[in-house]
């Protein structure tokens, strides 16, 4: 039987630290693929060699040839410029845009059914491009947003109601950016909404905390961006997919009348499954956060009108 499937596109922080993860969790074969001549090879080779010691039984390899990515049952694309201090995702719209068409056009002469996951940023409008240049279905298609924003969220709930993580739950939605759109009501500890356990003050400074996370560690880390909590996030949507769980997660999705919203990316709801996408969830929001929502969608509908021409 034909092993399930996975390439990276991209061996920096990202692409490298999922490459670890998704072999750690041996339910694929890995491919790191990097423009650099021996930069995935040598980090594939070093992951590699961990296997005697972790324990997983699939290979995972490293190469410059898109070829070596054929058959891939899922792509992820790392590869694109991250964010300096005091820059924006925005900022990286051209730059990313060129190196995703271009990433994308290979992936489908050599995957032509696979679902492909992006993580570049702004990841809402590469979403948009991938979706553009690849063809696929909507459902195949889609990005890191609300799965790594709602992990932040609850990591910041946890450390402020001192309880573990694990009895955190919330939801991220819209941009992934500083027009993210987070429900307090939503978010919850034990079951319990975070607006009946803290005052209104400190859940807003945890919401504004979560949507500043990524800047937040550009700003620590000043020549990188996040890796540990973006490789962690792709890794657990990976294997929704590759295991069918339908589990219900929030990504970046081409929307198509959900929340009264058409041709636009945003992070909604979604159960992830072979196949990418199985649906799109519509919760029930009022109408102010249905505003909320798409004013949020607004601000990517923007980005996406700034992207150079696709042809
Ligand atoms: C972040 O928020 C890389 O967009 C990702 O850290």
């Amino acid at each position: 039987m034909k092993e399930t499937k996975i390439s990276v596109i991209g061996a920096g922080n990202v692409g490298a630290s999922l490459g670890q993860r998704l072999i750690e969790k041996d339910f694929a074969d890995v491919v790191l693929l990097d423009i650099v001549e021996g930069l995935p090879q040598g980090k594939a080779l070093d992951i590699l060699q961990s296997g005697a010691v972790i324990g997983f039984r699939h290979q995972i390899s490293g190469s410059n040839d898109y070829a070596d990515t054929a058959g891939s049952d899922v792509v992820v694309i790392t590869s694109g410029a991250a964010r300096k201090p005091g820059m924006t995702r925005d900022d990286l719209i051209k730059i990313n845009t060129g190196i995703v068409s271009g990433v994308v056009k290979e992936v489908v002469r050599y995957s032509p059914g696979c679902v492909i996951i992006v993580v570049a940023n702004p990841v809402d409008a590469m979403t948009w491009v991938a979706y553009k240049t690849s063809g696929f279905p909507r459902k195949r298609v889609l990005g890191l947003s609300g799965v790594l924003d709602g992990a932040r969220l609850a990591a910041f709930i946890a450390l402020e109601t001192n309880k573990p993580v694990t009895d955190v739950s919330c939801y991220a939605m819209g941009e992934h950016g500083t027009n993210m759109v987070i429900f307090p009501r939503l978010s919850k500890v034990g079951g319990t909404p975070i607006t009946e356990l803290l005052p209104r003050e400190k859940v807003d400074a945890l919401v504004q905390r979560a949507v500043n996370g990524g800047a937040e560690i550009v700003g620590l880390l000043k020549t990188s961006s996040a890796f540990y909590a973006p490789s962690a996030a792709v890794a657990y949507m990976v294997e929704a997919i590759v295991k069918d769980t339908h589990e219900t997660l929030s990504c970046a999705s081409v929307l198509s009348g959900e929340y009264h919203l058409c041709d636009v990316v945003i992070g909604v709801p979604v159960k992830l499954g072979r196949g990418g996408i199985q649906d799109v969830l519509e919760l029930e929001l009022t109408p102010d956060e249905l505003q909320t929502l798409a004013a949020s969608a607004e601000a990517v509908r923007k980005q996406i009108a700034s992207i150079p021409d696709l042809s």
